[in-house]
């Protein structure tokens, strides 16, 4: 397999992961590094024994080195001019999360991967993980009936610094994305509708909305209701959320740890007030590699099988679509229609 030549942009903290999926396959050979900072940029690089040509600037590295493909690890303001400007200069992109700090920004970088004919994978590492695989093929395969009503609680008081403490909706934009998609991920379904309050509450060290509560309608009829915050000290979830999922036989629950599990009505017992319920433990046959490193595998595999990666920026603007929904209807204090993307 010929090696992609990979141009990576944004040298902060994450870059460290997609540096060790870049330097320990065989799939990619690093072309140079990008960062706004170069003494960030030489920094991981000396750190890395990275021995590359380092850029303040994106379009002129992509004008000096040969590269086909460009990992933006960029922070989310700088999303849409990294992957427009690499798509239009013939590089397919791999990136960071979420897509862009808005909608239309995010529907202009589709249309820009369309025009170009080039893929542009976003990164949604949470999906690979095999118990939400697991908790995926139990819902699929019908253990707890039609499912109508899913519930993700998100707490947790991480501090940052950087840039999610100046963001206008940090758990909306930065964090919700994750647990929006996976929600997309686990029902097979897409977003109709939202209606959303987002707070910001006392104690909290974010400038901007750090909690929020949301309800959407989705496309097999289920509501799917999100209760976050990033300011919540004590009781933490795990990152993955917290989920309850409950269909007309039964119930099924993950707290992001533990393998899922299902309480569903046991037919065979006597009729009662409280029916009797049996446990069913999910199952993964999914043995792929988890996080970051699988998702980037399934973004390499598609670009060598020439069909859209499963986070293609095709797919993911529907969850981007759930975000921005959330914060329109935070704004205006209305049930916000989604269901025409
Ligand atoms: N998938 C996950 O689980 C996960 C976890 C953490 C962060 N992220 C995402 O990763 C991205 C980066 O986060 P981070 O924590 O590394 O941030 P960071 O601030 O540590 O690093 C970002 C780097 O990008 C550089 N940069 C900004 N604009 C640039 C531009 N136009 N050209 C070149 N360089 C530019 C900055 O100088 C900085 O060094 C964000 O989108 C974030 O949401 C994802």
């Amino acid at each position: 397999m010929r090696k992609h030549r990979v141009v990576v942009a944004g040298c902060g903290g994450m870059s460290r992961l997609w540096l060790d999926y870049a330097q320990s396959g065989e799939k990619v050979e690093i072309a140079a590094l990008v960062d706004l900072y170069e003494e960030t940029a030489r920094r991981r690089a000396a750190e890395r024994g990275l021995d590359v040509p380092i850029f303040t600037d994106l379009a002129e590295a992509l004008s000096k080195v040969e590269a086909d493909l460009v990992f933006d690890v960029t922070i989310p303001a700088s999303h849409k001019t990294v992957v427009t400007t690499a798509l239009s200069a013939g590089c397919h992109v791999f990136g960071e999360k979420p897509m862009a700090e808005s909608l239309e920004d995010a529907k202009e970088i589709v249309r820009v991967a369309g025009q170009t004919g080039k893929r542009y994978a976003v990164m949604q590492n949470r999906r690979y993980n095999r118990q939400i695989r697991a908790l995926r093929e139990l819902i699929a395969g019908g253990t707890i009936g039609k499912v109508g009503s899913i519930h993700a609680d998100f707490f947790l008081g991480p501090h940052f610094g950087g840039f999610r403490d100046a963001m206008e909706s940090p758990l909306i934009v930065d964090m919700a994305i994750h647990t929006f998609d996976q929600a997309r991920f686990i029902s097979g379904a897409d977003p109709v509708s939202v209606y959303c309050h987002e707070y910001n509450p006392p104690g909290s060290w974010y400038q901007g909305n750090a909690s929020a509560v949301c309800i959407f309608e989705m496309s097999d009829g289920s509501v799917f209701t999100y209760r976050g915050s990033w300011c919540a000290e004590g009781f933490p979830t795990s990152w993955e959320a917290d989920w309850r999922i409950i269909g007309s036989r039964g119930t099924a629950r993950w707290n992001g740890s533990s393998t899922p599990e299902a309480e569903v009505v046991d037919e065979s017992a006597e009729p009662g007030f409280i029916r009797a319920v049996r446990r069913v433990e999910a199952k993964a046959a999914w043995n792929g590699r988890e996080g970051h490193a699988g998702c980037l595998d399934e973004m390499f595999a598609a670009l060598e099988e020439g069909r859209p990666a499963e986070t293609d920026c095709t797919d993911n603007i529907k969850s981007m679509a759930m975000v921005f929904g959330a914060l329109e209807s935070a704004k205006t204090g209305r049930k916000v229609m989604l269901d025409h993307l």
